[in-house]
């Protein structure tokens, strides 16, 4: 805190401050609302004072730098404190300018890639008038279920930490006119959600909590994040924005968080719908108790606060607090004295979707894409006579991904764009079926199967629709539709040069694709740029690199899937994964490995790994020891590939997981090229939760892994002595 906040904080009213602790939808502010408007419109799930609307402290998602300029001089106007609010927006994977959604991102193992594009975000946000984003969301995830696998980086602790890290950097740089503060979310253990339906019951012992799911918040904290969001979901029984034991034993005291701290969407009055308070009083009183500063979309604060101080069960301190907080990051972001701080019309304009921004958003997608098949059909050859491009996401710019903030579809780069693009009009088109997951109509096959019958080779783009992923979108059946099935096995009859662009959310349970399809290289939701980046990969002018982070299971029944999994005490230990073993742990019906598992992606060309080496087999607490491969580009492209490197803690006083990623590095190797890949090994890399909750190493016996996926052996042991 500053003298500067300290005075301003000394000028404000109770009531004032007490609506500085609130957030309503910056649409509010629009000249064009009348007070009355205000009141029954946008608002009127939120029962504020008419006179207080002004001097509300925050406000979120609007986008457009006019909107923006709009309403904040109408908030100035009309407020009586006269202190600007800060414009809080989602922008999770791009703002007008869409860049790979964030599953996909971290399929690059690209720690500055990361970097770079949250950066490019924050300009164009910021250029927007948008202070704040609510990312980078760093749920960790295990159920392609849940809708919102899309915004996180995957299902583990490590690479989500170190996504999360860059992420931070990225949007927040030196807090300079181009940057944004982040807030991180959704703390705690969001993604957790049983059966992977959204805002769902968290259940978890606090060892798995620790062990797992903080790391990668207490990474963005530890990286100087300003801001973080409180989950909908309950931990331990209470939800997250009343759980005094997570957002202050934890964040404030253990991890000395001082940033501000907001509510979800609505979440402190959904206390009383989860029957965790009896009315809104005492959900205001749970949440101020936990220090949630901010209370998003509900009044619980405006309405009982003042009532709740008079009754001695909340203290003016507590209220201040929270004020001050709010007032330190306002003046962090400069907007004390400069109220509209960035935001400028013709500047945003020649910002967003410039061609710098676009090649950022198209090398972030050919970087991103992660190619899961090939029999040798791709990269197609750039001088084929003609190009069959068929299916449901094939023509359509709805390829940006869900949570898509400024950004629109008729900006996005479709498939057929982007390979017309690169091959003129040897491309030709037929949509072949429907996208939705319920579409029987088979009318369109017709025209698909002549074209594919007629043309060299085919781009067939399935998938999933980009609104089937995201917030509340969750899927029981994580399948292709079998629609798209009975397409692709007609158009294999007439050819067999087919490559699928597969276009998801989410990782989806293909074995039927993998076991029929020649080629598929996953785009995910690709952004602005995905037709050209599509383009670009499928014939050769870029080279696949990405890796997944989250595992592609073979059926739904075996989620939740992840390959950093305890052991148990009956192992399915068959080299052959097909072979059924009595009482072992397993299925009758399918193995326990994933389709695809984490880390995998093929490229082009070839890497190999040799002279696996550890330079010592004993390491004292103090000490370290360095883990070493050389890896060779034994193919016929230039290429990339994330190296990775697993240990795995053989016996402790709790069950360690059979392996955990504690390094990776992306390189880039010529055809031929070689180079020494080196990870430094320390002590506090070893450390794990133990049963009394202590984080330590414990001494014994550790495996060593360095490859190119989780499935990879380990080549050499050290003690821990
Ligand atoms: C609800 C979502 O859970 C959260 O991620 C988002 O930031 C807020 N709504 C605001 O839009």
């Amino acid at each position: 805190m500053s003298k500067r906040t300290e005075e301003i904080l000394k000028s404000m009213s109770l009531k004032v401050k007490i609506y500085h602790l609130e957030q309503i939808t910056t649409a509010t502010y629009l000249t064009k609302w009348s007070t009355y408007e205000i009141i029954t419109g946008p608002n009127s799930k939120v029962k504020l004072d008419k006179d207080m609307i002004f001097d509300v402290g925050t406000s979120l998602n609007l986008v457009g730098a006019e909107t923006m300029i709009d309403a904040l001089s109408n908030y100035l106007n009309k407020s009586k404190f006269k202190r600007p609010p800060v414009f809080m927006q989602d922008v999770i994977h791009g703002h007008r300018t869409l860049y790979p959604i964030n599953l996909a991102v971290a399929a690059s193992f690209d720690r500055d890639l990361a970097k770079e594009l949250a950066a490019m975000a924050a300009k164009e946000a910021s250029l927007d008038g948008v202070s704040v984003t609510f990312a980078p969301m760093v749920d960790l995830v295990r159920d392609p279920r849940w809708g919102r696998v899309m915004e996180s980086s995957g299902e583990d602790p490590y690479l989500n930490s170190e996504m999360a890290k860059a992420t931070v950097e990225g949007y927040q740089g030196d807090m300079g006119k181009y940057n944004l503060a982040a807030c991180v979310k959704h703390f705690a253990a969001y993604g957790a959600a049983e059966a992977g339906r959204d805002y769902n019951t968290v259940d978890m012992s606090e060892r798995t909590l620790r062990e797992y799911y903080l790391p990668a918040y207490k990474a963005a904290v530890d990286a100087g994040v300003k801001m973080l969001m409180a989950a909908f979901n309950i931990v331990d029984g209470v939800p997250c924005v009343g759980n005094k034991h997570l957002m202050k034993d934890i964040l404030r005291d253990e991890w000395g968080f001082d940033g501000v701290v907001i509510s979800d969407y609505g979440a402190v009055q959904e206390m009383v719908v989860h029957g965790a308070a009896e009315d809104k009083k005492e959900a205001a009183l749970r949440a101020i108790e936990a220090e949630c500063d901010i209370e998003m979309m509900s009044s619980c604060y405006a309405e009982h606060l003042a009532t709740l101080i008079e009754e001695g069960k909340v203290t003016e301190e507590q209220i201040d607090k929270s004020v001050l907080r709010i007032l330190d990051l306002k003046e962090s972001l400069g907007i004390l004295d400069k109220p509209y701080r960035s935001v400028n019309v013709e500047e945003s304009k020649a910002v967003q979707l410039s061609p710098e921004h676009r090649e950022k958003a198209r090398r972030g997608a050919e970087q991103s894409a992660v190619l899961l098949k090939n029999e040798s059909i791709l990269p197609f050859s750039k001088d084929v006579s003609s190009v069959a491009l068929i299916g449901p996401l094939a023509s359509t710019g709805k390829i940006h991904g869900s949570w898509h903030c400024g950004g629109r579809a008729e900006e996005t780069i479709s498939v057929y764009e982007g390979l017309t693009n690169l091959l003129g009009d040897k491309v030709k088109y037929a949509q072949g079926c429907p996208i939705e997951y319920y579409a029987e109509d088979t009318s369109l096959f017709d025209e698909a199967i002549e074209l594919a019958k007629n043309s060299e080779c085919v781009v067939l783009c399935l998938g999933e629709h980009q609104d089937y992923s995201g917030e509340a979108n969750c899927r029981a059946d994580i399948e292709l539709p079998e629609i798209q099935y009975k397409l692709l096995d007609k158009i294999l009859e007439v050819n067999k040069n087919v490559a699928v662009a597969l276009f998801t959310g989410r990782p989806l349970a293909i074995t039927r694709l993998d076991k029929t399809a020649p080629a598929i290289l996953n785009m995910w939701m690709p952004g602005t740029e995905g037709g050209n980046a599509c383009a670009n990969l499928l014939f050769g002018n870029a080279v696949p690199s990405g890796k997944i982070t989250m595992s592609f299971p073979r059926a739904l029944g075996q989620c939740p899937i992840y390959y950093n999994h305890y052991t148990t005490g009956r192992p399915k230990l068959d080299k052959d994964d097909f072979n059924r073993v009595l009482f072992t742990s397993s299925y009758i019906d399918v193995p326990n490995s994933p389709l695809y598992p984490f880390g995998y992606g093929l490229s082009y060309t070839t890497f190999e790994y040799s002279d696996l080496k550890l330079s010592a087999d004993t390491m004292t607490k103090d000490g370290k020891i360095v883990a070493s491969a050389k890896i060779k580009n034994t193919g016929n492209f230039r290429g990339k590939e994330a190296v990775q490197l697993y240990i795995r803690d053989v016996k402790g006083s709790c069950v360690r997981p059979v392996k955990e990623l504690k390094g990776f590095e992306k390189i880039e190797l010529d055809i031929g090229e070689e180079k020494t890949v080196s990870f430094e090994i320390t002590e506090p890399m070893l450390r794990f939760w133990t049963q009394k909750l202590e984080h330590v190493s414990e001494k014994g016996e550790f495996e060593v892994f360095i490859g190119k996926d989780s499935t990879c052996a380990p080549f050499a042991k050290f003690d821990l002595v």
